[in-house]
């Protein structure tokens, strides 16, 4: 068999699945713009293949593909499919238009899944994934080939199903725990197994997909690289289908970080990790756990008094890794309302972001705004100045005013004022449990929504008593879930401003239309 170096540090290929599997993540449906943005980001972070979506399950995720097949340049682009000519025909239509594209089909090979989900001998699967992948094959050379429930698969037919779908022509053949059940014992076992069974197995790159069920993503990634596999399939900040996937900056910065043990290198620009990470939070409404490794707000928060200690004699004493390395600034320059347009453009330079003239512009004068009503500007705060301007879409309806009487064992009086192009409207009521129901009964009544709350968050995006308030929500509307946000110095009015981003992305999603469609072709 085969070995890895032990001396030369292989190069491991980082193909980010945000966009496709991360886009599963229950309420963290993305429009073409923000997709686009992302796989700008992600170009930009150094990732070698973005997985941006699965063609044929929408129209909403075919354009999306194909306009960043269009776009993007620098990784390669790759698009979903099923082992089934619509599917893949699809997938390749999108993609085709990519500098590099891949089209990645799949195909359940476990036990459970032939005799429950799709009623298939293990011969039938083997001739429906040689044909999928022949004729992935007949449009473009770079094919992916994934057995879904890899890990609960019988070793040996397994082993059958990869040695054909590499005879037929896949050049990376991934293996996914899809239900994140495999323990770091068997993960490295199987890829062992691949890599000395498999005739062909030197034909093909083998992959690794990791979900996070029992919280061993990551852990089960670096087996399967010690064990010698050349691809990790990840996502950013881990988002993706339940509890998730194999995080994108965790495995980055251990193979960095230990890469005395593993032998091994990724080409991500490991600065880009945290501007990434905030820019794919925000743009999913997905907030990062403040112990989150790497890219958490407490990352590199040292509390106890002997580590503080520790740290001032010698960072090396209690940091394996530097913060600036994975792209958090150790800045002591706090921004306040006599600073000027150029040391804000700085700070946002600093930050990892590149924003033209009129963004720094725009920007500049929310930070006004704020600078009047808070002492100090942070990081934290200037970063989702950035990011209300950079990932906006097409807002109908705005905030003007607002104004609630409210009190215990009351009900709340409020007046509401929203402009939807040039005409204002206003409402004037006495409803709602309290002042953030009457607010969202107030928003409903105006813009003609009803929603059902599902979910509401507030966390304060800074510390201090004048620290602006982040208002996260996720309302259902026809049996679908959208996700709003808004951040205010008011409370109450960041959470207006979150009904009402949720409010407008239904309106801009076509009442949810493009959901439905994806799921029902997810339940084909
Ligand atoms: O988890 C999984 O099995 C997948 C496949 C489509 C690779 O996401
Ligand atoms: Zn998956």
């Amino acid at each position: 068999m085969p070995t890895p170096s032990d001396s030369a540090s292989r190069p491991i290929t980082i193909f980010d699945t945000t966009l496709r599997d991360g886009e599963q993540s229950p309420g963290a449906s993305m429009n073409l713009a923000e997709k686009m943005e992302i796989a700008h980001a992600l170009v930009e972070l150094g990732v070698d293949v973005i997985e941006a979506g699965f063609p044929i399950s929408s129209s909403g995720d075919f354009d999306a593909v194909s306009a960043i097949a269009k776009e993007v340049r620098g990784a390669a682009i790759c698009g979903l499919a099923r082992c089934r000519d619509a599917d893949i025909d699809r997938a390749w239509e999108a993609v085709s238009h990519a500098e590099q594209p891949r089209i990645h089909v799949f195909l359940a090979t476990s036990a459970i899944h032939r005799e429950h989900k799709l009623k298939m001998s293990k011969d039938d699967i083997v001739k429906r994934a040689v044909a999928g992948v022949k004729r992935a094959v007949g449009y473009c050379p770079n094919v992916e080939f994934s057995p879904e429930d890899a890990v609960r698969t019988e070793t040996d037919f397994l082993c059958q199903v990869v040695e054909q779908a590499i005879a037929a022509g896949a050049t990376t053949v991934n293996i996914p725990d899809t239900v994140g059940y495999a323990t770091p014992a068997q993960m490295n076992n199987v890829i062992r197994i691949l890599r000395n069974r498999v005739p062909n197995i030197d034909k093909a790159v083998i992959s690794v997909h990791c979900h996070n069920d029992l919280g061993m993503a990551v852990a089960n990634s670096l087996v399967a690289v010690e064990a010698g596999a050349g691809q990790v399939e990840c996502t950013i900040n881990g988002i993706g289908e339940r509890a998730g996937n194999c995080s994108l900056e965790e495995i980055v910065m251990a193979l960095r970080t230990r890469s005395d043990y593993y032998h091994a290198h990724t080409r991500i620009n490991t600065r880009r990790l945290v501007p990434t990470s905030r820019l794919v939070a925000g743009i999913t409404g997905i907030h990062v756990q403040r112990n989150k490794a790497i890219v958490g707000q407490n990352a590199f928060a040292h509390e106890a008094g002997i580590h503080q200690d520790g740290m001032l004699k010698n960072p090396t004493t209690y940091e394996i890794m530097r913060p600036e390395d994975v792209g958090f600034t150790r800045s002591e320059l706090v921004l306040g309302k006599h600073s000027g347009r150029a040391a804000l453009a700085d700070r946002i330079q600093a930050l990892g972001y590149s924003l033209n003239n009129e963004q720094i512009q725009r920007v500049f004068n929310d930070f006004k705004d704020l600078a009047d009503k808070k002492k100090e500007v942070y990081d934290e705060d200037i970063a989702v100045l950035v990011e209300q301007q950079m990932h906006t879409f097409e807002e109908r309806w705005s905030l003007v005013s607002y104004d609630v009487r409210s009190g215990t064992g009351r009900t709340p009086e409020i007046s509401l004022t929203l402009r939807e192009g040039d005409r204002e409207v206003t409402t004037t009521r006495q409803c709602g449990d309290g002042p953030v129901d009457a607010v969202l009964l107030a928003l409903e009544e105006l813009t003609g929504v009803t929603v059902d709350c599902k979910d509401f968050g507030v966390h304060s995006v800074t510390v201090g008593q004048d620290a602006q308030g982040e208002v996260a929500v996720q309302v259902e509307y026809d049996g679908r879930l959208y996700r709003g946000r808004g951040v205010s110095t008011d409370s109450l009015e960041a959470s207006a401003l979150a009904f009402l981003n949720a409010i407008n992305r239904i309106l801009a999603l076509g009442n949810g239309k493009r959901n439905e469609e994806k799921e029902a072709s997810r339940r084909l």
